[in-house]
């Protein structure tokens, strides 16, 4: 990756009676960021950041997020854009390549991956080691670090065909993956991927097809299903994001960087969000509980949250929650469901918006907001919402990985800490301790 930084200027800090200067570099859109690369090597001090609330850990050239407007870009495209006119596998090139693809790079693009879509047998054999209730993203977590037994072929991460090839298995790889740890909770057969399908019905079809009868397409569906996995293929350098590169940085198998990746992004304050909150707009049931839970999210000696709501990025609403809404409403009409969920949410979603402290703290609602009606709508239990997720920000996870390994400044990746502890001490035996 050629870096494209411009130096804007200097900072100066002042430490005791030494002043150092700080180089200020701007990017192309987003605040400009003071280099303190050279802080401890010239004055001693690191800096402290935890949650990394004032910390950049990388240049990137792939999204960029303006949370004061609610703006999303994957390399200068609208997310709003992508949503409503291109498909997930011309994401998946935009995201990892810089541009969107030509007709024939599309072709090509999307038969390469039809040549990955498959899993070695023995990976069934994994499943079969699980508790049949296990956590379909601890199934996940699993099965694509086990991945990395497999392909001993695409280690070298300095080489850019290796790269490439991990990349395109990835991509190909996890929905079938994503289909099993489905089929494997309910104790049905798996489906194997049909090639000349596209990336979303495949998917639908390899989750939702049983030996006694086919899987029947509905088109509404199978676009929910894509705009979903475009909506959630890339949010620069979240928790998850920024799990893989540290990972990564490592030099360590892109199978093995990802299934760290899948595991940050279970916790409920990240993809896990996305169950929660179907799961609290279940619990809340009707529009004439809301205050409750309203109050509740407000109190700060109880630790319930509004899922779905507030970003550290955004403070204004999530471009991704606008479509998910839309979609969301066009499902539940063409599936004719009369589920009390929409209404409970739109109506939380107002009452919230209009409260105080919402918009004080500037809380709005987030992807995971709606991609749950929508999902649960399609037929998917809670468990497997976040696997979806993980599926869609696969396409991300190596892209970004793919970048940072070209990326000449690229080092392992190790933050450092203040120490609390106690002091240096000798050791006592356990006679006089
Ligand atoms: N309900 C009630 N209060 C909230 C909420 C919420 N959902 N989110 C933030 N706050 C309050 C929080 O209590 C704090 O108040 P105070 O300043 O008085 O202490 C203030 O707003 C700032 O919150 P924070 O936790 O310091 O902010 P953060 O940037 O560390 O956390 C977040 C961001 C997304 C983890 C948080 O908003 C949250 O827990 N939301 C619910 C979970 C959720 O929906 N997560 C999905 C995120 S989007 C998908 C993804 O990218 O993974």
């Amino acid at each position: 990756m050629e870096n494209k930084t411009k130096l804007k200027g200097t900072a100066k800090l002042q430490i005791d009676n030494k002043t150092v200067e700080l180089p200020i570099y701007e990017g192309t859109a987003g605040p400009d960021v003071i280099d303190v690369k050279k802080l401890y090597a010239e004055t001693g001090h690191f800096t402290l950041d935890p949650g990394f609330t004032s910390t950049g850990s990388c240049e990137s050239q792939i999204t960029f997020i303006d949370g004061e407007k609610g703006e999303l870009l994957h390399r200068g495209y609208p997310i709003d854009q992508l949503a409503e006119q291109a498909d997930f596998i011309e994401v998946c090139y935009l995201l990892y390549y810089g541009e969107l693809p030509k007709r024939d790079e599309s072709r090509a693009f999307r038969r390469a991956l039809t040549y990955h879509t498959m899993l070695d047998s023995q990976i069934d054999k994994f499943f079969e080691g699980f508790r049949r209730d296990s956590h379909p993203m601890a199934m996940m977590a699993g099965t694509v670090g086990a991945l990395s037994a497999f392909y001993p072929d695409a280690m070298d991460v300095n080489d850019p065909e290796q790269r490439r090839l991990s990349s395109y298995r990835l991509i190909a790889k996890m929905p079938t993956l994503a289909a099993r740890a489905y089929k494997y909770s309910i104790g049905q057969p798996f489906v194997y991927p049909r090639n000349e399908l596209g990336y979303a019905e495949n998917f639908l079809r390899m989750c939702f097809s049983v030996p006694a009868e086919d899987y029947v397409p509905n088109p509404v569906l199978t676009d929910a299903m894509d705009k979903i996995f475009i909506l959630h293929a890339d949010h620069e350098q979240n928790a998850s994001t920024s799990t893989v590169r540290l990972a990564g940085s490592s030099g360590t198998h892109p199978f093995a960087a990802v299934s760290a990746g899948i595991s940050s992004l279970w916790g409920p304050s990240h993809g896990g969000a996305n169950q929660a909150c179907l799961e609290m707009l279940q619990e809340i049931g009707t529009v004439d509980r809301i205050p409750d839970y309203v109050r509740r999210a407000k109190d700060k000696s109880d630790p319930f949250r509004l899922m779905g709501f507030g970003h550290r990025v955004y403070k204004n609403f999530d471009p991704r929650a606008k479509v998910m809404q839309k979609t969301a409403r066009e499902v539940l009409d063409d599936l004719g469901v009369k589920t009390p969920l929409l209404k409970v949410a739109q109506e939380l979603e107002k009452i919230a918006l209009e409260d105080e402290y919402f918009v004080e703290k500037k809380l709005y609602p987030n992807v995971d907001f709606y991609s749950g009606i929508i999902l649960n709508a399609i037929g998917f239990p809670t468990s497997m919402f976040t696997v979806l997720f993980a599926l869609a920000r696969t396409a991300g996870w190596v892209s970004q990985l793919n970048e940072m390994n070209q990326d000449k400044t690229q080092r392992i990746g190790r933050p450092r800490q203040i120490y609390t502890g106690a002091p240096r001490r000798d050791y006592v035996s356990a006679d006089h301790r």
